[in-house]
Formats: C-alpha cells, structure tokens, sequence
C-alpha cells in the first residue's frame, strides 16, 4: 500500500515538475514577433474556421453570451469577450496570449491534478473567467477555439519555452496590500473607462447581447471568484503591464504599489461565486498562496492568503515542498529495504 501511494506521488511529482525534462527545450520569444496574420492564409475552410473563431474570442458575448437568443448558445455566464483580458485577439505578450498554447498542452495543471488538454483549459475559462457553463467537447464552438488557438501557435515547437506567456512574474510589494490605497488609485486611473462602480460600460442596453465598451470589474456580470482574475498575485501582474489600457510590459503605467493596491480593491468587491472551489487544487501542497479559499495549508490567515503579504506564504510554501520530497525520499528508501528484505527471506 505505501509502496503504491509512493509510487503515485512520484508520479505526481514528476508530472509536476519537467513534463519535458529529457530534451533542452526550444526557447520562443512573443516580444517582437510578427503576430500570425489570418489575412496570409489562404481562402478556404480553415480560413473561414480561423475568421469565425476571432469573432468568437472577440465578440464572445454576441455568439455564446447569455443575452444571445438561441438559449442553447447560452454557454458563457457574464457578458464579457475572451479578449477582454486575452488582448489583442490573444496575441499580448503578458497578457494570457494564446501563441503557443497549442504547443505547452496537454499539460499538468494543479487546479485539476492532472493532466489537462487545451479543451479542457478553455473550459476552465468558460465556468471562471466567463462564470458559465463547459462548452461540450464536439461543440462547433469548441473546434472554432481550438482551430483559432492552433493558428495563432503555428511555427512555435511542442514543448517551447516562450517568454512573454502567461503574464509577466515581477516582484510585489512584501506587506498586506491596502485597499483604501488602491480605491484612490481606481479613482485616478480606472473608474473613466470601468465606472465608479466597477460595473463597465455598456456598448448598448441590457438584453441586447452586444457586450461592453468597457468590460466590469466587479458585480453580477464578471468573472467569478474561482477565476485566475481573482488571485492577487496573477491580476496585480496582469494589471501592471496592461492596464489602464494602452499600458505594456515596455510602457507601464502603475507602479508596483499602485498596481498591487488597486488590484485588492477591485477583488474587495462582490463578483459571482463559484461552487466547491474547496475541490480545486486537489493536492493541496501546489495550491498557489494567492488562491483566497479553503482549505488553508500554510497555518496563514483567510486574510492573507487574500491581502498578503505574500513573500513569507512563498517561504512557507517553498519549505513545505522540501518537506513532502524529504518524506519522499526516506519513504522510497524503506520501501527498498523493505523489497530487499522479502526478497533475501525468500
Ligand atoms: C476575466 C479574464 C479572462 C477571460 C474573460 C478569459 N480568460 Fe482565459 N485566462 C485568464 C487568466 C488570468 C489565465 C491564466 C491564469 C491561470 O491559469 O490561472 C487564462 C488562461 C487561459 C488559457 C491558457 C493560457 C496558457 O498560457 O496556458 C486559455 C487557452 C484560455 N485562458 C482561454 C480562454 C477562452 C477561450 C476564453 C473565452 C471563452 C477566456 N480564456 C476568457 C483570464 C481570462
Ligand atoms: C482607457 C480606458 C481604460 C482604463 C483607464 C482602464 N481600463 Fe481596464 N480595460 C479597458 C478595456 C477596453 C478592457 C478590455 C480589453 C480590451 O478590449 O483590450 C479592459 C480590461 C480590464 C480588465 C480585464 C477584464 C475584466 O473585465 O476584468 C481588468 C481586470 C481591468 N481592465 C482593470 C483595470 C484597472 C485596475 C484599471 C486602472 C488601473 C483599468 N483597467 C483602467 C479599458 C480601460
């Protein structure tokens, strides 16, 4: 039995660690790299596939919206579009871009425990970021995404490193961020375009499917708790180098205070809440210090796996990890004296 629960968790732990260990990994750059064109491709139905499926990832709230009026469309939750945080049609370096995605999946991922494909990663946007339902597997829709994803990530080799994915891993302040701060910031900086009340700006009237000029922040019609936006440390990285918008990891706006304060105060107010978010990161020792529900490992308070400060929740996580690979470790070698053992009574 111990034998076996070791062998899992190695398992686990590799799977965790270097899916690609074996090989040195090509490196791809998005900063400065030509943006796939769909005008280059050729007429055709990879093409139309490849046009409707940016109108999808665009327009998302016109197509899978809930204000859409095939009620069987109705998959996404909330009104907003995929690239009103994927921007530039999934194309922003350190802004979630899709280049390359095609290429890093399937993939293990902590929230699940397990390996994940590119299906299944857009569905885990579709019930947080877009707080509705999965899109079946064989969904038109679904093939548009993938097809989209799979163009955008032409030319970039299975298991590439890419610098410019995900969003970009700087630093942040080393204290409990300050929400009363981070209001003066969303004053000055954010409530022109997003609203005083966070609730964005409509491009028409409610019922009419056409989304947003300026997409909410907080309130019924965003993204849930559950979602990558609803972890301090991803969104204050996120907002950094995109927002307000016009902003890039080459001409920021915020500073890393500002960027950090503004964030706890947008995730301070009231969203949608996902269900059994207590089921998420299964195993519970990769769970991210940010994710603001429980159960809690570390000993921390609910505060601040929500506020920070978070650099001695990183320590705390990074001694815990050493602790599960000594045990490992010392767990293997007993059950290899064990095995050495049945076999010389034999
Ligand atoms: C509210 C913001 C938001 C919206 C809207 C959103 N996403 Fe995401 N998405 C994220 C964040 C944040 C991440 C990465 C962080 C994480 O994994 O927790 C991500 C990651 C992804 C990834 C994996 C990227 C990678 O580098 O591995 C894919 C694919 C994806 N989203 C697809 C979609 C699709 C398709 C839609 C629309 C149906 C969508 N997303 C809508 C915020 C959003
Ligand atoms: C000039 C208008 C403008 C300003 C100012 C601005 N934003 Fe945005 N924001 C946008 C638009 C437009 C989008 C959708 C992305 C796109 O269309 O490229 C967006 C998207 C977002 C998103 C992801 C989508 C969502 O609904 O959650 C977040 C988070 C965000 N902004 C936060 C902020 C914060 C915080 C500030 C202030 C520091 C800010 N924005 C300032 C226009 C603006």
């Amino acid at each position: 039995m111990n034998v076996l629960k070791t062998f899992v968790v190695t398992i686990l732990a590799l799977l965790a660690t270097a899916p690609w260990a074996a090989e040195p990994r090509p490196a791809v750059n998005l900063i400065g790299r030509p943006v796939p064109q769909i005008e280059s491709l050729p007429e055709g139905p990879f093409r139309a596939l490849v046009v409707q499926a940016h109108e999808l990832s665009t327009r998302t709230f016109a197509v899978i919206g809930p204000e859409v009026k095939d009620l069987r469309k109705r998959y996404a939750g909330n009104n907003l579009a995929c690239t009103s945080c994927h921007q530039a049609g999934g194309t922003k370096p350190f802004a979630m871009p899709w280049v390359g995605v095609t290429a890093s999946f399937p993939q293990y991922r902590g929230r699940e425990n397990q390996v994940s494909t590119v299906e299944e990663r857009i569905n885990g946007c579709m019930e947080r970021s877009m707080n509705g339902k999965p899109l079946p597997l064989d969904a038109p829709e679904m093939k548009a995404f993938t097809t989209y994803i799979a163009f955008l990530s032409q030319g970039v080799a299975v298991g590439a490193q890419i610098e410019g994915a995900a969003v970009l891993q700087s630093a942040v302040p080393n204290r409990r961020a300050d929400v009363k701060a981070g209001s003066a910031v969303y004053d000055a900086k954010c409530a022109a375009c997003h609203g005083a009340d966070g609730l964005g700006k409509r491009t028409g009237r409610p019922g009419d499917a056409l989304g947003y000029m300026f997409p909410p922040l907080w309130g019924p019609d965003t993204f849930n708790n559950g979602a990558g936006m609803n972890r301090l440390l991803t969104t204050t990285r996120f907002i950094r180098q995109n927002m307000p918008l016009g902003a890039s990891h080459t001409a920021t706006v915020l500073d890393d205070d500002e960027a950090y304060d503004v964030t706890a105060f947008m995730l301070s107010k009231p969203r949608p809440i996902k269900a059994h978010l207590e089921n998420d990161f299964p195993a519970r020792w990769n769970k991210p210090i940010d994710a603001a529900f429980p159960p809690y490992m570390l000993g921390a308070t609910a505060d601040q796996h929500r506020y920070g400060p978070f650099p001695p929740l990183a320590e705390k996580q990074r001694r815990m990890a050493e602790q599960r690979k000594s045990d490992m470790a010392a767990a293997k070698a007993r059950a290899a004296v064990g095995a050495a053992s049945t076999a010389a009574g034999k």
